[in-house]
């Protein structure tokens, strides 16, 4: 099992979009896939639930007491058009995240519980994406912990880059390594924005390596798909996008070896 964090401290860059569509190709091409939503506004949660909002078990009662409540017990299928979708779970999430990951405060090993918790069902998935909230909070440190690789999107906006730098620091020092498994990968992209473009590649030129070929472009049936709660795959099977990530998919499939 491989778990895959798609990670950016800046709110809008498309990481839930990621981990919704990554998720639901990974899923089609017969890999057993587990989506976990990290970020208390749960958009991952409605969407990969078919516009659910209520659950008996959330992630927030595994930080809360994973004794009383195993991973396991949080893990459902995901939904689509009231359809399972073959190969896809989903651990859901809920508004009183931050709350509970705050009191964990006082907790031994309080940034090791995802890790451990994810440990137990090591056998059941080939892959696990973690949807990160957009800060370097106690629950980003969780999933830093138990993350072998750091997906991390970074949009068009022009201003997007100036956190990278912090979150290589934090991934540095969570890992104690200066050899971070990261890959960076632009969404939105849009050809025609040439200005912005040259910028991204300049500044993601130092990265040599760590850039993925592909960009996921920006399409309006991605947004579209997200606001009826379905993943592209599902809403719209013809959508060119899914070209995008399917080759997404399969570079990070050769960088993980899922
Ligand atoms: N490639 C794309 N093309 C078009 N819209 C996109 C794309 N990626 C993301 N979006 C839209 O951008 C918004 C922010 O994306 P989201 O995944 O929620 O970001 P984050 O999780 O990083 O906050 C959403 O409305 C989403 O539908
Ligand atoms: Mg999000």
């Amino acid at each position: 099992m491989k778990v895959i964090a798609i990670i950016n401290q800046k709110g809008g860059v498309g990481k839930t979009t990621t981990a919704i569509n990554l998720g639901a190709q990974f899923a089609r091409e017969g890999k057993r896939t587990l989506a976990i939503d990290l970020d208390p506004q749960a958009n991952l949660t409605v969407v990969l639930s078919g516009g659910q909002f209520e659950f008996d078990t959330t992630i927030t009662h595994v930080f809360d007491s994973a004794k009383k409540y195993p991973i396991t017990e949080a893990i459902i299928p995901a939904m689509a058009a009231e359809q399972a979708i073959p190969n896809l779970s989903l651990c859901p999430t809920d508004i009183r995240l931050s709350r509970v990951i705050e009191q964990s405060l006082t907790k031994v090993h309080r940034e090791r519980i995802l890790l451990k918790q994810l440990d137990t069902i090591k056998d059941d998935f080939d892959v696990v994406l973690l949807d990160c909230p957009p800060n370097l909070s106690l629950t980003s440190v969780n999933a830093m912990m138990a993350a072998d690789l750091f997906l991390i999107p970074v949009d068009g906006g022009s201003f997007s880059l100036n956190g990278l730098a912090d979150l290589l620091d934090a991934l540095e020092e969570v890992k104690e390594t200066e050899d971070v498994n990261f890959a960076v990968f632009r969404n939105e992209y849009a050809k025609t924005n040439k200005l912005i473009n040259n910028f991204l590649d300049e500044q993601l030129n130092e990265l040599d390596g760590k850039v993925l070929s592909t960009s996921v472009r920006r399409t309006e049936a991605i947004g579209q798909a997200s606001v009826s709660a379905e993943p592209l795959l599902t809403y719209k099977p013809g959508s060119t996008a899914l070209n995008d990530y399917k080759s997404l998919a399969k570079e990070l499939i050769a960088r993980v070896n899922v």
